[in-house]
């Protein structure tokens, strides 16, 4: 996993989930932690302050005691860069 700065964004985190990237917001939705400080295994990060988690793909809280879902960001991949599409 990789922390990510794309202005006007707040923090991003990406993820390799088999090859596949995945872009959501780097902040744990239950407090404040950066979510690449956490652990990260197949398509599930966990959070470094209380062990709450999230599915890296949908976005989706897993673990208690995060219930509020991740943002996630729709991606593109255009040679060895990765493209973040921002809503306006
Ligand atoms: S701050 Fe992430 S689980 Fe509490």
């Amino acid at each position: 996993m990789l922390a990510l700065t794309v202005d006007p964004l707040p923090p991003l985190a990406a993820f390799n989930v088999a090859g596949e990237v995945f872009v959501t917001s780097n902040i744990c939705t239950h407090n404040i932690a950066m979510l690449t400080d956490g652990y990260f295994e197949g398509n599930i990060v966990e959070c470094p302050m209380h062990g709450g988690c999230f599915n890296v793909k949908t976005g989706e809280a897993t673990e208690f005691p995060c219930e509020e879902p991740l943002k996630t960001y729709p991606v593109a991949i255009d040679g060895e860069d990765v493209l973040v599409e921002i809503e306006d």
